[in-house]
Parts: C-alpha cells; sequence; structure tokens
C-alpha cells in the first residue's frame, strides 16, 4: 500500500492524488483521500485505481490538509468499505495505513468489545483504539502514542484529527515512510517519488517514532517522547526518469532502457584505468566468507540464481539462493562465516527484510544489492551495492533484473581478483558487448511480437524450458509472462520434464526453449523433439553460433556465462505482447503490486 500526506497553504487534493498515482506501483484495488477543512473531514474512498479516485473526489471541497492511500488487499477483499482512510465512530480520528497489524485480533478482545467495526481491516483497529484512548487521556498526541506502544506488526499510520488543523500525526514501524519538507508546508509519503514535486528535502523517520507534522515545523519523538534531531537529505530521483514519455507503457521504456542501464553499470563500477571499482569493504566481506547467502523474492529470486553461478565459477565461494518468506521460518544450518546478500530492487520487501533483522540478530554481516539506496534494507544492511537502473515503475520488473544479474557478475569478478584468481575475461568490455547486443534486441520487437500471435495468442498455459542457466532464465520468463498475460505458465529444467509434468503437454501446447549453452545444446533440442512427438508447438530461442535452420529467433552471441542477460530480452518482450493482445493492464496487472511490504 501507499501513504501520502500534506498540510500546508495550498488545496491538499490534487497534491494527494498526484502522490497517490506515483505510488500506484504499490498497489491498486481500492484508494481514498481524507481532507480537512472548517466543515470537517471530508473523505472519497474507491475500489479501483486512482483515476476512478479523480472522478469521484469533489472538486468544490477547498482543504490544506489531508491524506490519501492507496491500498493491496490483505486483510478484506477490495471494497470501499475496506479502503483507506478508516475513522472511529464519533469520525474524529482519520486515517491510512499499510502494513500488517499483527495482534489486532488481541487488541479488538481487550479493548474495543463495544465498537462496531465496519471494515474486515486490521487497520480500523488502530483508529477505534485511538479513539478510546483519547477518551482516557484528552490529548490526541498521547492516546497516538499509547496506541503505538500497543500495536505489534507493521505500519506506517498518518492520522488527522478533526479538532486540529494544524497537526497531522505520523508513526511507523517497518514500513517505509518519509517526511518532506517544504516552506510553509510538509507532506509526508511512503516513497519520495510521490512528492517530488513538492520536495526533495526529506527526513528518515526510524521505526517506532512518532512525528508531528505541522505547516512550519516536523517534531520527531521516541515512544517515551523524547525529541529528536534528524538532518534531512536531498532526494537523489530526476521527476523525468518517472514519466512514460512517449511510450504507451513503463514496461515497454524500461526494457529499452537496458542497454542504457548496462552501460550505466559499467561507468559506475570502472575506474579511470578501467579496473573495477568497488567499495574495499565489500572487496574483503566477500573474501572473508565462506558461504554466500542470497536472499530475496519474486525476479529478485530469479537473478540470484544466476548471480550463483557467477559466484561460485568465478570467485570460487559457494552460494546459495533463497526465498525470503521461506528462510525466515526454516532456516537452514549456516556455515561458519556466512555472508547475506539481500537483492531487491525496491529495497522495501517485507519478507527480505524479516531475514535482514534476524541474521542481523545473530551477529551476521549483510549487503544489499538494490535500484533504491536509501531504502531500508539498504539502511540496515552493512554495504549496499546500487543497481544504477533508475526508477522502475511498471509492476513486472525487467531492467532491475538484468541490472542485478550484471552488478552480482562484477561482485564475483571483483571476489576472483582479490582473491588472485584468473578470470576467463574482461568483465566490462562483455558488458559492453552485450549492452550492444540488447540493442539489437529491443529493435527486434516486431519479429517478437509475431512470435507472440504464433504461439501465445491462443493459449491458457505455456511451458518455458532450458538446461544450466538458460533453466535460470526460462524460471524468470514464465514468471513475466504469468504476472501480465495471466498465462498459465511453467518454466521448467529440460531434462525434468519426462519425469512428470510432460503429462501435461498437448496438442498445441506452447514450449519456449532456450539454448544458449554449447554443452547443453544437443540435450535440450532433444527435450523439444520429446515434446513435439507429443503435439507441442515448439519454438527454439538459441544463441548466434549455436542456431539450426528452423530456430524460432537466433540472439547474438555473448560470452557463455552471461548469456541471460540478453536471452531474457525476448521472453520480457514476448510477454509484453502476449498481455497487450489480450488486453491486459501491462504495467498494473490484477492481484499484484512492485513492492510489498507486508511479510
Ligand atoms: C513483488 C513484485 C515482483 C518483485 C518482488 C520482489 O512481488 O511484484 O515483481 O520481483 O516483489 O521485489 P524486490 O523489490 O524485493 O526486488
Amino acid at each position: 500500500c501507499g501513504i501520502v500526506g500534506y498540510i500546508g497553504q495550498n488545496d491538499s487534493k490534487n497534491i494527494l492524488l498526484n502522490g497517490l498515482e506515483k505510488l500506484e506501483y504499490r498497489g491498486y484495488d481500492s484508494a481514498g483521500i481524507a481532507v480537512l477543512n472548517e466543515d470537517g473531514v471530508n473523505l472519497t474512498k474507491v475500489k479501483g485505481r486512482i483515476a476512478t479516485l479523480k472522478e469521484s473526489v469533489d472538486a468544490s471541497v477547498h482543504a490544506t490538509m489531508g491524506i490519501g492511500h492507496t491500498r493491496w488487499a490483505t486483510h478484506g477483499i477490495p471494497s470501499i468499505i475496506n479502503a483507506h482512510p478508516h475513522q472511529s465512530t464519533s469520525g474524529r480520528f482519520t486515517i491510512v495505513h499499510n502494513g500488517v497489524i499483527e495482534n489486532y485480533q488481541d487488541l479488538k478482545r481487550e479493548y474495543l468489545t463495544d465498537v462496531t467495526f465496519l471494515s474486515e481491516t486490521d487497520t480500523e483497529v488502530i483508529v477505534h483504539l485511538i479513539e478510546k484512548l483519547y477518551g482516557q487521556y484528552q490529548d490526541t498526541a498521547e492516546a497516538f502514542r499509547q496506541a503505538m506502544n500497543l500495536l505489534k506488526g507493521s505500519y506506517a499510520i498518518g492520522m488527522i484529527d478533526a479538532e486540529d488543523a494544524e497537526t497531522l500525526y505520523v508513526s511507523k514501524n517497518k514500513s517505509p515512510l518519509l517526511i518532506g519538507l517544504g516552506e510553509g508546508f510538509n507532506v509526508i509519503a511512503s516513497d519520495a517519488m510521490a512528492t517530488l514535486k513538492e520536495t526533495d528535502q526529506y527526513l528518515e523517520i526510524y521505526d517506532k517514532e512518532i512525528v508531528l507534522v505541522g505547516r512550519n515545523y516536523v517534531e520527531i519523538q521516541k515512544l517515551d517522547g523524547t525529541v529528536v534531531e534528524r538532518q534531512p537529505y536531498t532526494a537523489q530521483i530526476d521527476a523525468s526518469d518517472i514519466e512514460k514519455g512517449t511510450y504507451p507503457h513503463y514496461m515497454l521504456k524500461e526494457i529499452d532502457e537496458q542497454p542504457i542501464v548496462m552501460r550505466k553499470i559499467i561507468n559506475e563500477y570502472q575506474d579511470e584505468h578501467n579496473e573495477l571499482k568497488l567499495d574495499e569493504d565489500i572487496r574483503q566481506a566477500m573474501k572473508a566468507a565462506d558461504r554466500i547467502y542470497i536472499i530475496a523474492a519474486g525476479t529478485s529470486y530469479h537473478a540470484g540464481l544466476v548471480g550463483k553461478e557467477f559466484i561460485e565459477k568465478l570467485a570460487g565461494i559457494p552460494v546459495e539462493v533463497h526465498v525470503a518468506s521461506e528462510f525466515s521460518y526454516n532456516m537452514p544450518l549456516l556455515s561458519e562465516k556466512p555472508l547475506f546478500v539481500f537483492l531487491s530492487q525496491s529495497g522495501e520487501t517485507a519478507d527480505s527484510r524479516a531475514v535482514l533483522v534476524k541474521i542481523k540478530e545473530m551477529g551476521h554481516p549483510a549487503l544489499t544489492m538494490t535500484n533504491v539506496p536509501g531504502s531500508t534494507l539498504s539502511r540496515e544492511a552493512d554495504y549496499t551495492l546500487h543497481l544504477h537502473a533508475g526508477p522502475e515503475i511498471a509492476v513486472a520488473s525487467t531492467k532491475a533484473y538484468t541490472a542485478q544479474i550484471a552488478v552480482l557478475a562484477i561482485l564475483a569478478a571483483d571476489t576472483a581478483k582479490a582473491k588472485g584468481l584468473e578470470l576467463p575475461f574482461d568483465l566490462m568490455k562483455e558488458l559492453a558487448i552485450i549492452a550492444n547486443a540488447m540493442e539489437v534486441l529491443t529493435d527486434q520487437k516486431e519479429e517478437i511480437e509475431q512470435l507472440a500471435r504464433d504461439y501465445l495468442s491462443a493459449t491458457r498455459n505455456a511451458f518455458f524450458i532450458g538446461r544450466s542457466t538458460d533453466y535460470n532464465v526460462s524460471l524468470e520468463g514464465a514468471l513475466k509472462l504469468k504476472e501480465i498475460s495471466y498465462i498459465q505458465a511453467e518454466g521448467f529444467a529440460g531434462g525434468e520434464l519426462k519425469h512428470g509434468t510432460i503429462a501435461l503437454i498437448e496438442e498445441g501446447t506452447p514450449v519456449i526453449a532456450l539454448s544458449t549453452q554449447e554443452n547443453v545444446n544437443y540435450s535440450i533440442r532433444g527435450n523439444v523433439q520429446e515434446v513435439v512427438a507429443r503435439g507441442a508447438n515448439a519454438m527454439i530461442i538459441s544463441m548466434k553460433g549455436l542456431e539450426q535452420d528452423d530456430d524460432a529467433f537466433v540472439l547474438p552471441k555473448v560470452h557463455q556465462l552471461l548469456t541471460p542477460l540478453v536471452s531474457v530480452l525476448p521472453l520480457q518482450i514476448l510477454a509484453y505482447y502476449a498481455a497487450l493482445h489480450r488486453d491486459c493492464d501491462v504495467d498494473k496487472p490484477r492481484n499484484l503490486a512492485k513492492s510489498v511490504t507486508v511479510e
């Protein structure tokens, strides 16, 4: 979910609505805003997108403070009733919340048995609790503080008190929230992107702090009331980076940006003597580790699988890759000197953060590789490596995946050098070749669109197969297709299909096979024959040098180890067109959010 708030001199409606639009990547199943003026609180909630909210907001209401929310449902279906903001029974207190209150049932039982609840959300408990505590303390800040003391779980909260037009009440634990500072106004936001138009000066808030935000002041307090001083920082995002420009979709723009991102990464990680440039601390941490644990979710997890190969093959350190949400609750036996590498485009994924918190408690070192250097995972780890991919807005990740793979390759190569190991290539030269190859591929969209028509237009399911590193990429190809076209897709190890899953192959089932690795070129082609013999509509995407006559698509040649950086592009483009041909919302697929800040 995403939160935004404003208190200042201007009308707040548009600032809130524009902010929410920028936060839609965090969820978009329902939304709402509440503004406060001399007539009281004016609340608008809708099921659906911010565009719908914009149409529903009463343009005649003028108010200089307010809060807004865009939701990704956790407790309760997407509906107007479950949409935020939520209000207390008297209507005095109104809140927006991102996160999950773990003890909401207990709080309900203990304090709120006499309250009638309207929604199924855990959030409603917070606002009723504040009203109840207000009855006891007769002081809003105190009631707010006492309520925060009772909450267990994750939250970022913004609240308005209908009797106080001078203060926004704010707090957070685990979920991200920033305060933006202006002249005569201040804002709150889950992400600086939401309020960049207003200000580039931001204050971090730490877990369990309470912030009172007025027009001309911001006061940060600890839960015990002690006031905390903190300096603002300048947000380093270029507002034009988050615009679509002439592209019909962010996803297409981000696919096209991949060559630029590769060149940017080459620049950022190379010094004036063309040597790899990495923090000495990170180098030492890698050298000291006897095993690397890569922790990630979704697409980042798939990038981790590719990274494992680099680190093992180039730097000779064993690597395990784990899905964050599993690792937290079922930890494997750890080695003596583990180093944890958190891969996260957003740097906010709650599942990954839960692991980070645990392993820090255990005293292990952590490195975060992220596209958002100021993010929670980046702040809380010992070291950060920046992906330099520029803001990624489309829910389906593309350029962050290839950026992660490239930076993992740099990390592996740097470690190898530091350990005095011979490298099979000049990595930066290879990455430059890859940037050119990516450009060739992004110019071949028409051809790939035709493949989407031929293979994916009338299907309910599809298989992606590969061996060796092509298997890793087929997992990502299947995820891309699922996410945005809703075609049921599975990535599978080519040789494993025959041990069960081949039973699903029917007349016409699309099978997309990757063949970029010389040592498995013949075996994957054998696997393709097996599915063709059972009626599959199969296509082979091969690499120059390994191609055969009827291959559907041939990739430009790049180094064997680095092929995922190019083989994923046609799969991204295939998914894009398959979704487009089905009239799916490419940038905002159903049920998903880009940044999932709940466990
Ligand atoms: C969400 C997104 C995925 C993403 C995953 C991990 O589920 O929908 O596209 O891969 O989170 O996100 P992260 O920001 O940690 O890489």
